[in-house]
């Protein structure tokens, strides 16, 4: 993605590996911080998972499969079963780091795999080929689902999207404002309706940030505002992402998706959800047997930004010892699916036959 710092436009990634070192954009302080780091072992990079310096399914598949590479390369003098053995733990090192988006699953596994058989050289070598073909690939599926995506989005369109699924929740582009994206750079006028996402602001922050930086106009709305615009007739399509598309279609996405699925249905919006093969679950039968992330309840009571002085600053907004809830995704029955854009096309109802065919 082009990003304006200093006066001097740059391209960079939202992460890439150079040898052992994994370097990312810090997301926790966009906008008010550009900032890049660099993660120097596999338990830095699981880390950075965790506590969302890097985020979004496909970013965080990318940052496992750097992760799987990182303890490859620090493991490479161990004996051959002390090798596999490091390896091993660093899966589960990783793979505990946040359980909803399938992408860091199939990541781990994808690397684990191609370490399976062979020589320890060999093993290594084909490890870390095989994690940094899980971001080329994520690239390019950004890029096939931004080309498709815009041929459903006509001149003039108002769309509203919830939470990032943009070039900061994968290696780059992104996949629901890729296609944005995309009809932009082809001249289309277009106009985003940006859900604010509480409670970590991902809308606000990153999808916003993201809109400035590509010129592309939008206007941030609370989370509880969409239904207004929609019944308005304000709204012309919903393109969101996801975390985990299951057998059946049902799609686990941000928390709050859900919501704005329903409002779109009731007032004959099309919904669709951008998202690539690695994001689709064909071994998850619905959507209610993924397991849903619960964060820490001071993301609700909590909130930062900075002050006039442009200094960073927490600030409590509910009483002290206030008891929430933080559920960080929720799931959206296939029925209100209008179709899902993927890198291999639009797939479009009954989703089990259209999934299971596509990429099963
Ligand atoms: O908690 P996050 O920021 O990692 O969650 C990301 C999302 O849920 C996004 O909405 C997205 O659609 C999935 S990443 C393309």
């Amino acid at each position: 993605m082009k990003v304006k710092i200093d006066g001097e436009t740059r391209d960079v990634k939202t992460l890439w590996r150079e040898d052992s070192t994994v370097w990312m954009i810090d997301q926790r302080k966009l906008p008010h911080k550009f900032e890049i780091i660099s993660l120097k072992n596999h338990k830095e990079t699981a880390k950075a998972i965790k506590t969302m310096v890097t985020r979004g399914a496909g970013a965080i598949g990318c940052a496992a499969g750097f992760g799987m590479a990182q303890a490859a390369l620090e493991a490479k003098d161990l004996p051959f079963h002390e090798f596999m053995e490091y390896l091993n733990n660093a899966a589960e090192t990783i793979k505990t780091t946040r359980p909803t988006a399938v992408n860091l699953f199939k990541a781990v596994d994808r690397c684990l795999v191609a370490a399976g058989w062979g020589d320890k050289e060999y093993r290594l070598e084909r490890l870390i080929k095989e994690a940094d073909n899980i971001a080329n690939e994520d690239l390019k599926a950004s890029l096939a689902m931004g080309e498709s995506g815009a041929r459903l989005i006509e001149d003039g369109f108002r769309i509203l999207t919830h939470c990032n699924a943009g070039a900061l929740a994968f290696t780059d582009h992104g996949t629901a404002l890729s296609p944005i994206r995309y009809a932009h750079r082809e001249g289309k006028k277009v106009f985003v309706w940006v859900d604010e996402t509480r409670p970590r602001c991902q809308g606000s922050r990153l999808t916003a940030w993201e809109m400035q930086q590509e010129g592309i106009p939008y206007s941030v709305i609370v989370d509880n505002a969409a239904g207004y615009y929609m019944r308005r007739g304000e709204v012309d399509m919903v393109i969101v992402g996801a975390d985990r598309v299951t057998a059946n279609g049902d799609v686990v996405n941000k928390i709050g998706t859900y919501e704005k699925a329903v409002l779109a249905y009731e007032n004959n919006i099309p919904f669709y959800v951008a998202a690539p093969g690695m994001t689709f679950d064909l071994e998850t039968p619905t959507g209610d047997d993924v397991e849903i992330e619960e964060r820490d309840s001071e993301e609700v009571t909590m909130m930062w930004g900075v002050d006039e002085a442009g200094e960073p600053t927490r600030v409590m907004i509910t009483r002290e010892g206030t008891i929430a809830r933080n559920p960080a995704f929720d799931v959206t029955p296939a029925k209100y699916i209008t179709a899902f854009i993927t890198d291999r096309g639009i797939i479009k109802p009954p989703y089990r036959e259209g999934i299971s065919w596509t990429f099963g």
